[in-house]
């Protein structure tokens, strides 16, 4: 049992939310670029909401993978209904598969530095050499107002004096939900560490942007405490050729001895 299983509904709403529909997908996808022929993984993918948007949007292959059986019993009843192609599996994904791995809002729920490195590392792996990992930490530089976001249908404040791994707490209120989760902040120094610990390379950190449909649903003044001080960062980096030093390792994942 996950917290998160019993979270598939609230998700999948939350996912409706003008916040994650015209600012968070919309650069997410922008930043994704065209899908067409592309195998992706949604590492942490919840409900399959993402899953779904990159299927629609081209995506040749798209595989769910989450840790919470509950969400992907969820993601895999939608599949079955509405035929869409997406697979969902909480076994590990596959090796060297994939050209994009996507992690919205996955890395917050590393307790710990190895479970982050570990986590980058699945995405890692899963990459094709030169495959694209973007994902979505908790900002580090959030507002420390806890009704900062309340607009945007959330409330978020430290439980914890802000630093690596410390908590954070997410209230969720909207609709008729009412749902607090713990989730962890990372400094954007031990983020890049990790990720380049993991063999990621040519870090970037692009903002968001909104929507000309979410400006013109919401008026531009909606959205400007959000773009001042996102509650989320997005990270983008790719997985780095391997080196002479890596092909040294035999496909057991047992280092050849070194003859030089
Ligand atoms: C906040 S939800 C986000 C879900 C989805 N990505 C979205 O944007 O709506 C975080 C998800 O990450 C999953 N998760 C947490 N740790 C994980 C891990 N180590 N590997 C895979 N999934 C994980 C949780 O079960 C949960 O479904």
């Amino acid at each position: 049992m996950t917290r998160f299983d019993g979270l598939a509904r609230v998700y999948e709403e939350m996912f409706e939310l003008p916040w994650r529909r015209y600012l968070e997908s919309h650069t997410v996808l922008g930043l994704l670029g065209d899908l067409t022929g592309k195998a992706v993984l949604d590492l942490g993918c919840g409900a399959g909401d993402y899953c779904r948007l990159l299927k629609r949007a081209g995506a040749a292959r798209v595989v769910g993978h989450d840790t919470s059986a509950g969400m992907i019993a969820h993601a895999a009843a939608r599949e079955a209904r509405e035929a869409l192609g997406v697979e969902y599996a909480v076994e590990p994904p596959p090796a060297n598969a994939f050209d994009i791995v996507l992690g919205v809002y996955v890395l917050p729920y590393a307790e710990d530095y190895r479970s982050l490195v570990r986590l980058c590392g699945v995405a890692c792996t899963a990459l094709r050499a030169g495959g694209r990992f973007v994902t979505l930490p908790v900002n580090p530089d959030y507002d420390h107002r806890p009704d900062y976001y309340a607009r945007y249908g959330f409330r978020l404040h430290d439980a914890e004096t802000r630093g690596d791994a410390s908590k954070v707490t997410l209230d969720l209120e909207f609709g008729a939900h009412r749902e607090t989760i713990t989730a962890r902040c990372w400094t954007r120094r031990t983020l890049h560490r990790a990720l380049t610990e993991a063999g990621f390379t040519d870090l970037a950190w692009p903002g968001f942007q909104v929507s000309p449909d979410g400006v013109r649903a919401h008026g531009a003044g909606f959205w400007s405490a959000y773009l001042r001080r996102p509650h989320a960062a997005i990270v983008t980096c790719r997985k780095g050729k391997p080196s002479r030093h890596d092909d040294a390792i035999d496909e057991d994942g047992d280092r050849a001895p070194d003859h030089r």
